[in-house]
């Protein structure tokens, strides 16, 4: 079946459709439909199955004799090491930690916040968690002790598995200590953390609450994979929001295997046994959806890498590993190619590397400009895929289906939509505009399986941030335009979030941030164009009467206070000092408009402003760092 064919039967005969993909997974019980939308707008998938995503990821590939096929390769630049291990040594290993987490009563339902660095045992704590029915809660470990505070407050686990220590380019980050601050910050305090101590750091363990990841499991009886519903959730990952509260996108079981499966073949290309490699971090859900569970669903060999594009050691690493353990696909953030484009721009590294296995490149998590695209692909011969989506969708709302039928590549859009995802682009009134204009996309609902069904303990901001808006439909918070062929295009963010590397971070939660300083009266954070980054925020801080310090003190204050209360990720590293912020006469502040004037865009006078010659004050604020400050167009 062809593309359009296969999109057109998952719009219109979602059950069939979805039920069919149902059969590659393995179930305890079969559901008895796909859709349930009983109450609709809240829709679930496969909610009266028992399946388990352990048994689906490791168990059946060893039972089906594949126990010797590699799962996980670690490939760590940044400590010199290397690691293979078999699907039937990830079942034991998993099924030892699940063993130790339930002899410690971790049951069903129970929370595991896990926050370590690109290593193998952050997939088997995934995992391990999975096998019993416990719900993890993945924390990147770029963030800072209070952020991570605030995860757990949110998901109150019973448990928290740390390792001691993260590698970055030139220093070691000290997990152990955020962990330990988090803690004793949050309100709520978890029983037990399991810590994983690393050779480059042992952390100081806790009597009492800190376990040591091998003491732990030894003599324990390995746990068997424990059946749940296919709307039991899988786990929580929070992601930015326009507060400071992050937002606790929830995952079902049932959907999130059904969903990842189909994708591996039909949009990445990939065979079982086959090399694939996500590029990404096991704190977003790129290495949710794509270093762990759907290469692992899939049989296919995943790769856990410990490094960047450049630097570790240099702008050939990428080659080298997708030479060395012949990736057949491989995915990662336009971001990592700008970076080795700049440091290597001729693509000499290339040279030194066979990179022959490779059959497709895709891109996601910002907007893949053409540039790099046209780089990429004269670079590496091979098709490079743009594809789009979010923490909420969990895999990818529109690509390029390579494995099913590539249709032709147009740099700036990441093609077109995936079964069941009904994408539309609407006007402020919600009705739907004619082809070829910019507006919101929402998407139709129900939305597909494995895409979020709510937010944890907070249906009701669920409902306020993703459904209110456009009755009927999901908000997907991007705007962009939809072409003659149906391809899509995101141009860009409706709400305060910003794209930092292919990192999702809320300009709110900064602004929360900056405003806490005892000299700052007001501020805004906007999100500014960066050749390498795609964005980086800019702050704009209003000091208090009587504030006499020099602004160079206050504003290195606030750059130090926003990596120490979100974390180094923010990447907030520029603020300017001015006297007035421009407003809306009720008082909103216009962030878009600033935003344009720091890109030297064309912008309109907005006929709400407040006082117009505050925006004389702004560009020149911006002309002062460097920034075009361009007046209005
Ligand atoms: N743990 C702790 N700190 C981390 C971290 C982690 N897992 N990941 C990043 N950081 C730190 C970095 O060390 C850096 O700290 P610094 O301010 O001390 O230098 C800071 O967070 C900002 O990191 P980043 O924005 O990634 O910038 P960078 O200059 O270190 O690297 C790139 C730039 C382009 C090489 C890098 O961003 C990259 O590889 N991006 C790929 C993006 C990606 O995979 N996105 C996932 C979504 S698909
Ligand atoms: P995250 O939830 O971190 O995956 O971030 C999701 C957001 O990143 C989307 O809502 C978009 O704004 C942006 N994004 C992700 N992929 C793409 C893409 N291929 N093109 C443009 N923007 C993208």
């Amino acid at each position: 079946m062809r593309y359009a064919d296969i999109h057109a039967r998952s719009l219109t005969d979602p059950n069939g459709f979805w039920m069919d993909q149902a059969e590659a997974i393995d179930w305890f019980r079969k559901p008895s439909k796909a859709l349930f939308d009983e109450n609709a707008p809240l829709y679930e998938w496969f909610s009266d199955g028992m399946v388990n995503t352990c048994w689906n990821a490791v168990d059946r590939h060893v039972e089906a004799g594949h126990g010797e096929r590699v799962a996980i390769i670690h490939d760590s630049p940044v400590t010199h090491t290397k690691h293979w291990i078999t699907y039937a040594e990830l079942r034991d290993r998993v099924a030892s930690l699940a063993g130790a987490l339930r002899a410690r009563g971790v049951e069903k339902g129970d929370r595991v916040v896990i926050y370590m660095p690109m290593v193998p045992e952050a997939l088997e704590a995934m995992l391990a968690c999975a096998r019993i029915g416990a719900v993890h809660s993945v924390v990147f470990g770029g963030f800072a002790a209070p952020e991570l505070a605030k995860r757990i407050n949110d998901a109150r686990p019973r448990a928290v598995i740390a390792a001691s220590c993260g590698i970055e380019p030139g220093r070691v980050v000290h997990y152990k200590p955020l962990l330990d601050e988090a803690i004793e910050t949050a309100a709520h305090k978890p029983d037990f953390c399991v810590i994983f101590q690393r050779d480059q750091e042992v952390a100081k363990l806790i009597e009492g609450r800190d376990l040591d990841w091998h003491a732990f499991q030894y003599g324990v009886t390995p746990a068997e994979c424990v059946p749940v519903e296919g709307n039991h959730p899988a786990y929580i990952l929070y992601t930015s929001g326009t507060t400071g509260q992050p937002k606790g996108v929830v995952r079902h079981t049932g959907g999130h295997l059904v969903a990842l499966k189909w994708t591996m073949k039909n949009i990445y290309g990939v065979e079982p046994g086959e090399v694939f490699w996500s590029a990404s971090d096991v704190g977003w859900v790129v290495g949710h959806s794509y270093i762990c569970y759907a290469p692992l669903i899939h049989g296919a060999t995943t790769i856990v890498f410990e490094g960047k594009p450049v630097g570790t050691p240099d702008a050939g690493t990428f080659w080298r590993v997708i030479a060395e353990h012949g990736v057949v696909s491989f995915f990662t953030a336009p971001t990592a190619f700008r970076a080795i484009k700049r440091e290597d721009p001729e693509g000499r590294h290339l040279g030194d590397h066979d990179i022959s296995s490779l059959r497709c490149l895709f891109l996601a998590g910002e907007r893949a400009d053409p540039d790099t695209i046209a780089w990429a692909h004269e670079k590496l011969e091979v098709p490079v895929v743009d594809h789009w989506w979010q923490t909420e969708t969990g895999w990818a709302i529109a690509a390029n289906p390579m494995g099913l039928q590539p249709l032709p590549v147009k740099p700036g859009s990441p093609s077109v939509p995936m079964p069941g995802y009904d994408v539309q682009v609407l006007g402020e009134d919600g009705a739907p505009l004619p082809q070829g204009e910019l507006g919101a996309i929402a998407i139709r609902l129900p939305l597909p399986p494995g895409t979020l069904p709510t937010l944890w303990k907070a249906e009701e901001r669920f409902r306020k941030s993703y459904l209110s808006t456009f009755p009927g439909y999901y908000e997907t918070g991007d705007a962009g335009y939809i072409d003659k062929d149906g391809y899509i295009y995101i141009m860009a963010r409706t709400d305060d979030v910003i794209n930092v590397a292919g990192h999702r971070l809320s300009t709110g939660a900064m602004e929360e941030v900056l405003a806490s300083h005892p000299d700052v009266g007001e501020c805004a954070v906007i999100g500014m164009t960066d050749p390498l980054k795609g964005q980086v925020p800019l702050g704009f801080l209003c000091l208090n009467n009587g504030v006499t310090r020099a602004p160079e003190d206050v504003i290195a204050e606030c750059v130090a206070l926003v990596r120490e209360k979100i974390g180094p990720v923010a990447a907030f590293r520029q603020a300017v000092v001015v006297d007035r912020l421009p407003k809306t006469r009720s008082g909103k502040i216009l962030r878009a408009v600033m935003t344009k004037i720091a890109d030297g865009q064309p912008w309109t006078m907005p006929a709400t402003i407040d006082d117009p010659a505050i925006l004389d004050e702004i560009a020149a604020a911006l002309k002062a760092i460097g920034r075009p400050g361009n007046a209005a167009g």
